[in-house]
């Protein structure tokens, strides 16, 4: 398939084929999630898989979001344990949030920004570490997907 040469902003129109109870059942989604039109609703999607397929494929892409975890407050050293790999990935974390859930347990939600490779390490190393009960990498951007925020595709 060719590619296109458009400027990044400009709404262009495309037909995609599809069974009518997969159209159905999109149209209720859109409906259900407030989207204004299908287009909202399918750019969404597809720059959501994009992100994912970038940062998936590559260790170099800059990427953004959130590894979440949660974890036994009694477990012995693994508060330490959990920080000493975050100094060490220091440059790439940009916040984090401890919240204290109940007696047994804590919710850590470290917000990165970095290339995808040590990002991913980071998460992996995180999530394995014995007492981390729940664990999760979210990337919610990759740099590229900033330049089109794309909000406008009424129909
Ligand atoms: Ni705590």
């Amino acid at each position: 398939m060719g590619k296109p040469n458009l400027p990044d902003n400009e709404i262009t129109r495309f037909s995609v084929s599809l069974p009518g109870k997969l159209l159905c059942d999109l149209d209720q989604m859109v409906d259900e999630k407030g989207y204004d039109s299908r287009s909202e609703a399918i750019a969404d999607m597809i720059r959501a898989r994009l992100v994912e397929h970038h940062w998936t494929h590559s260790d170099h892409e800059e990427i953004a979001g959130t590894i979440t975890l949660v974890f036994d407050h009694h477990h012995r050293g693994l508060q330490a344990e959990l920080t000493d790999l975050q100094h060490d990935a220091g440059a790439h974390i940009v916040s984090t949030l401890h919240v204290h859930l109940d007696h047994d347990h804590c919710l850590e939600v470290i917000v990165t920004r970095g290339p995808a490779g040590p990002i991913k390490r980071l998460a992996d190393r995180l999530i394995a570490t014995h007492g981390v009960t729940h664990g999760a990498l979210t990337v919610i951007t990759t740099g590229k997907d900033l330049i089109t925020t794309g909000k406008d595709l009424h129909s």
